[in-house]
C-alpha cells in the first residue's frame, strides 16, 4: 500500500484527478463526507487529506510515502524529502508587492510582511537589502495598507487580491507550481510503487505539454 498525502482544497482535488487518471483511483474519496483517509486496496493506494502546509511533515516523517505540495511551502519549510515531479498545476508567483508608487530609497530598513519569512529573507539577502521581517499568518495585503509594513512578499495568482486592495506586484521572487514529493526511505523500500506513480504523473504532464504545444502550433 502506498500512502499519499493530499493538500486539502482545490490543488488537492486536481492532484487526485491526475493520480486517478494515472491508474491510482479511489472512488470513495469523491463521496461528500468529512472522512480524511480513503483507500483502494485493489490499486494499493491510501489517500489522506491534510493541510497544505503539513504535507511535507507527513512525508518527511514517513506517515505518508508520497505527497503533493506547492513549491512555496517546500522552499519555506525545507523538509528533507525528494522532489520527483513538477506537476505544472497550481501555478502562481511569489512576489514583492506594495503600493504601485512605492519607491525604496534604501535609506532605512525595509519592513516586509509575509507568511514566508525564509523565502523573503533569502531573496533580500541575494539582492543585498537590509529588512525587518514581520511574520503574519494570512490577509498579508492589509499590512502595507495599515502602515504595518512597507511591502509584502506573498503569492499572486490572478492578481485580484492586490488590485482590489490598491496594491501592485513590484518584483517577482520565484515561480511556483505543485510538486510530487517522496519520503527518502519509501523511495528505497517502496521503489516500484513510487516509480509507477512517478511515471504515471510524468506521462500526464508530458501529454498536457504536448496538447498545449499543438494548441499553439
Ligand atoms: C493567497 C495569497 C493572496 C491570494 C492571491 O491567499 O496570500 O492573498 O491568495 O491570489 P490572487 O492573486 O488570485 O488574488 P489565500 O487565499 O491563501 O489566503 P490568506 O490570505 O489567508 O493567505
Amino acid at each position: 500500500m502506498i500512502n499519499v498525502a493530499l493538500p486539502k482544497g482545490r490543488l488537492g482535488d486536481r492532484a487526485y484527478e491526475i493520480l486517478a487518471k494515472a491508474g491510482f483511483e479511489c472512488p470513495a474519496i469523491l463521496e461528500k463526507n468529512r472522512k480524511l483517509v480513503f483507500e483502494n486496496p485493489e490499486k494499493g493506494v491510501r489517500y489522506f487529506w491534510v493541510k497544505p502546509w503539513d504535507v511535507g511533515v507527513y512525508v518527511e516523517r514517513g506517515a505518508a510515502d508520497v505527497g503533493i505540495c506547492g513549491r512555496d511551502i517546500l522552499l519555506e519549510n525545507r523538509p528533507d524529502i525528494y522532489e520527483l515531479v513538477d506537476l505544472g498545476i497550481g501555478k502562481c508567483r511569489m512576489c514583492v508587492a506594495g503600493p504601485a508608487d512605492f519607491y525604496d530609497d534604501g535609506l532605512r530598513t525595509l519592513r516586509v510582511a509575509t507568511k514566508f519569512p525564509n523565502i523573503a529573507t533569502d531573496y533580500y539577502e541575494k539582492v543585498g537589502r537590509d529588512i525587518d521581517i514581520i511574520k503574519l499568518n494570512g490577509s498579508i495585503e492589509i499590512a502595507p495598507i495599515l502602515g504595518l509594513s512597507d511591502v509584502i512578499v506573498d503569492i499572486v495568482e490572478t492578481g485580484n487580491t492586490l488590485r482590489e486592495n490598491h496594491l501592485a506586484p513590484l518584483e517577482t521572487v520565484l515561480g511556483i507550481s505543485a510538486r510530487f514529493v517522496c519520503n527518502k526511505i519509501s523511495f528505497q523500500f517502496k521503489h516500484d510503487e513510487v516509480m509507477r506513480m512517478k511515471n504515471g504523473l510524468e506521462e500526464y504532464v508530458a501529454a498536457r505539454e504536448a496538447e498545449k504545444a499543438e494548441g499553439k502550433a
